[in-house]
């Protein structure tokens, strides 16, 4: 058995297929070129665990034994660990060290890489196997225990599966994937940080799905064969418009559209036709906007601007919405930079905004495995 193991976990971007993964749509995400370094060594008292942040400058420590510690940062992990250590009681005692340049709160994910991370490196380190989609499942099914967001499967799954420049074709219904090649030559992928995150984020969220849910069943009365609303076109969501609230049919409306998206996103890209690329983003960002209505007045502002400036091929609020991030494809050759943009979003709010380079690369790899003797 190792006596310390290190991971490196990475953040995720998602190109298109926004709020289809809870319900069982596609979706088109990759593993970014940020990652949360992951160092794990074997303690000496097999009861004792600890948390080193280095960003943070903080170590959180907590024995087997005790209640969880209510350290805001580190409470999710030392939950992840104590059921993994109920469940596999071969883990013993470790410290952990975690070294992250994922913007905390950047819309990629940061949370999702620690405990993908967390959890890749204790099954390495303690030799448990399991199957890699069943880690990345479990993975899902912690983070939504703890956060209480009832949240789908692409977050962890890009993260586990991430490959260097190709992105993830995932059907989350089936979860069969393949890889995309992503070369968008004289094209730049970047990430803009609103820095707001609205207070009802979480639950709009929950709702959201519960509209999906309670829309499907009742589709599912009429048209008792489906199973999702990847089976169901927009001609068979009209004919039962008057089954449905207008709210519902709206969510219907999006999810619809948006796996039509995903499909039509990767035609572009086989092509290397990044314009019409980004101008699905676009209408992605205006079905999350209108339809599903998971936009702020940060992100919307953000579209307009960035859209009326040159070198723009297309952007979207990207993740579950009500502040975070905005996605962006950028034309090298006409673009210049985001001054005018960051200058305009700092008159109207306040805030100054934080732009990310980001690249696709490969999920989470152990290294660094040292045995004792
Ligand atoms: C959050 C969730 C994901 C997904 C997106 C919306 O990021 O964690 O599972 O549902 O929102 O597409």
């Amino acid at each position: 058995m190792p006596n310390s193991i290190s991971i490196y976990s990475p953040g995720r971007v998602n190109i298109i297929g926004e709020h289809t993964d809870y319900n069982k749509g596609l979706v088109l995400p990759g593993a970014v070129d940020k990652s949360c370094k992951i160092d794990i060594v074997l303690s000496s008292n097999p009861q004792a665990f600890s948390i080193h942040s280095k960003n943070l400058n903080q170590i959180v420590e907590w024995n087997v034994v005790d209640p969880i510690p209510e350290t805001q940062w580190c409470t999710a992990i030392f939950s992840l660990i104590r059921d993994m250590t109920l469940k596999h009681t071969n883990i013993k005692g470790v410290e952990i060290t975690l070294d992250s340049n994922i913007p905390i709160g950047g819309g990629m994910s940061s949370s999702s890489a620690i405990l993908c991370g967390v959890a890749h490196g204790l099954f390495a380190m303690f030799e448990i196997f399991i199957e890699p989609l069943a880690e990345v499942q479990y993975c899902q099914q912690i983070e939504e225990a703890f956060s209480g967001v009832r949240g789908g499967i692409m977050d962890q799954l890009a993260c586990y599966f991430g490959k260097k420049d190709h992105v993830i074709f995932l059907d989350c219904g089936s979860l069969e994937f393949e890889y995309i090649p992503w070369k968008p030559i004289g094209y730049q992928l970047y990430l803009i940080n609103t820095h707001v995150s609205h207070e009802l984020a979480n639950s709009e969220y929950n709702k959201r799905r519960e509209e999906c849910e309670s829309a499907l069943e009742i589709l599912q009365q009429h048209i008792p064969e489906l199973d999702s609303f990847s089976q169901l076109t927009l001609d068979q969501l009209a004919a039962h418009v008057f089954h449905l609230s207008a709210v519902q049919f709206k969510r219907c409306r999006h999810v619809i559209t948006e796996n039509q998206r995903v499909l039509d996103t990767i035609k572009a890209m086989e092509k290397d036709d990044f314009s019409k690329l980004g101008r699905h983003l676009n209408a992605s960002h205006q079905s999350l906007r209108d339809d599903y209505e998971v936009s702020c007045p940060e992100l919307d502002f953000l579209s307009d601007k960035l859209n009326a400036q040159r070198g723009i091929a297309g952007c979207r609020m990207m993740g579950g919405g009500f502040g975070g991030c905005t996605l962006v494809l950028a034309e090298n050759a006409s673009f210049t930079d985001f001054s005018l943009v960051a200058s305009a979003y700092r008159k109207q709010f306040g805030i100054d905004l934080s732009v990310y380079e980001v690249s696709i690369s490969d999920g989470l790899f152990a290294c660094d495995t040292h045995r004792n003797g």
